[in-house]
């Protein structure tokens, strides 16, 4: 794994006062904190039903916490290390010296100081601190309820893809190559807008997705800023499956981003890349903690599947039971490594979690959902926007990789000279309210 140089512009931070990350860590982050306590407190009466007096002295103790971090952050004072005792507890520690060596002046690594990367990352995990440290109330998912509320209010958009994509798959199968090719297009671009309904954005202000995106896609095309379908269909339709091999087609990861809607358009597609033989498996990447409000983790996905199943909805519980079925067989699975809830870059992936990056080795395509994940594969850094993608990454490039992402934070690359300009004049808030998108591919050069 050569290192590639690319001279490293500096990070997206809070410190460059009026900036989105600096609106993000004023106000936005504190809400969300806020929204954490008023839903531990509100859960008060749970912990003590289910707990006893232990319950309701946890209920106490995560809360001092919390109302403790969100004093912290609020008057930006120094990030302290964690104390719990997790798995990755050591990695986050090591990260905040590094960031420490890296302070001007050897100033103290602060919220408002910091990359707005690493703060940001660090309160979701300051937040799962708060629990482990306050049992038995450890396992409680602050953003539950949320990612619920967003499930149920998105019931119509979910049935209505539901029933678009199995109307789809009875005729799909004698579709012609040219067929197929366009009911990819279509349920990837479903999949990219999904993106766009996620609770960190919205400080967890209802953000719902209220029709189905595939009626709208003709009239959303014009906001795909770079669109390579084609070079992901020609990823898939290159892969010669080894002969005798019992199931056609490549092996597809997806790195998973939030529950609810932006999910279903996820299995959707892993429905579409299957059933049509393009692809002969899934692997689904979620989250091993509740993160940035509305990311899937392993609760989630598997709730999600139970609840389709068991919709009152033709298709819809087709789909469930489909995808049960993909889940038994093996031809889906999910895995949840702890490196996807950490603040690393993705180029720093073969250093700090080389097993992670050996397995998406193995994958023939990589999608990438959503923006936190645009954000560490380009480190979220203020490159240029015309540098290629492929530069960008700085040697991420495990397998072919396409990140599916609508646009909410200001870094982005791989345009044309002068589109950002024109998209600037035209709207000024461009790369970050989540109009725009972009479907962005990149691998691995010949020679590598
Ligand atoms: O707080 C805003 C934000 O942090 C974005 O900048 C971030 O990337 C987004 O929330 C989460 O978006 P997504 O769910 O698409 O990763
Ligand atoms: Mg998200």
């Amino acid at each position: 794994m050569e290192s590639v140089q690319v001279k490293c512009p500096p990070s997206l931070s809070p410190k460059y006062e009026g900036s989105f990350a600096y609106l993000t860590v004023r106000d936005r982050m504190p809400t969300i904190l806020t929204k954490v306590i008023d839903t531990i407190h509100r859960s008060k009466n749970n912990f003590f039903e289910k707990h006893g007096e232990e319950g309701v002295e946890a209920e106490k103790r995560a809360i001092s916490f919390l109302s403790k971090l969100r004093n912290e952050l609020q008057t930006d004072k120094p990030v302290l290390p964690l104390t719990d005792t997790a798995e990755d507890t050591e990695t986050w520690n090591q990260y905040m010296q590094r960031q420490q060596e890296l302070m001007e002046e050897s100033k103290p690594v602060s919220w408002f100081k910091s990359p707005w990367l690493y703060v940001e990352c660090y309160m979701y995990r300051k937040i799962q601190e708060a629990l482990w440290l306050s049992p038995p109330i450890g396992d409680f998912d602050v953003f539950k309820e949320g990612k619920l509320k967003a499930f149920f209010e998105s019931q119509r958009a979910i049935m209505s893809l539901c029933t678009h994509w199995r109307e789809t798959l009875t005729s799909m199968g004698d579709a012609n190559e040219k067929q197929l090719k366009e009911h990819f297009f279509k349920f990837l671009q479903v999949a990219l807008w999904g993106n766009k309904c996620d609770l960190s954005i919205s400080a967890g202000q209802d953000n719902f997705q209220k029709t189905s995106p595939v009626d709208t896609l003709s009239d959303l095309q014009r906001f795909i800023l770079v669109d390579d379908s084609d070079k992901v269909w020609s990823v898939l339709t290159a892969v010669q499956s080894p002969l005798g091999a019992e199931r056609l087609g490549a092996r597809v990861d997806v790195i998973l981003d939030n529950a609810g809607f932006e999910l279903v358009t996820d299995l959707v597609l892993a429905d579409l890349l299957v059933s049509s033989g393009l692809a002969k498996e899934v692997h689904f990447h979620g989250k091993s903690i509740p993160w940035f409000v509305s990311d899937v983790n392993k609760h989630d996905f598997d709730w999600t599947l139970t609840q389709t199943t068991a919709a009152n909805h033709r298709h819809m519980s087709a789909c469930g039971v489909q995808w049960k079925r993909f889940m038994k067989e093996g031809v889906w699975s999910y895995h949840d490594h702890p490196f996807w809830t950490l603040p690393h870059e993705f180029c720093d992936m073969p250093a700090v979690a080389a097993d992670l990056y050996s397995t998406l080795q193995a994958s023939d395509l990589l999608l990438f959902k959503g923006d936190l994940n645009y954000r560490r594969l380009t480190g979220d850094r203020m490159w240029d926007h015309t540098l290629p993608f492929e530069r960008v990454l700085r040697g991420f490039q495990p397998a072919p990789l396409c990140s599916l992402r609508t646009l909410k934070a200001n870094v982005q690359v791989g345009l044309q000279p002068g589109q950002a300009e024109k998209l600037a004049a035209q709207d000024a808030e461009w790369m970050t309210d989540g109009k725009y998108a972009v479907i962005q591919f990149s691998s691995p050069s010949r020679e590598q």
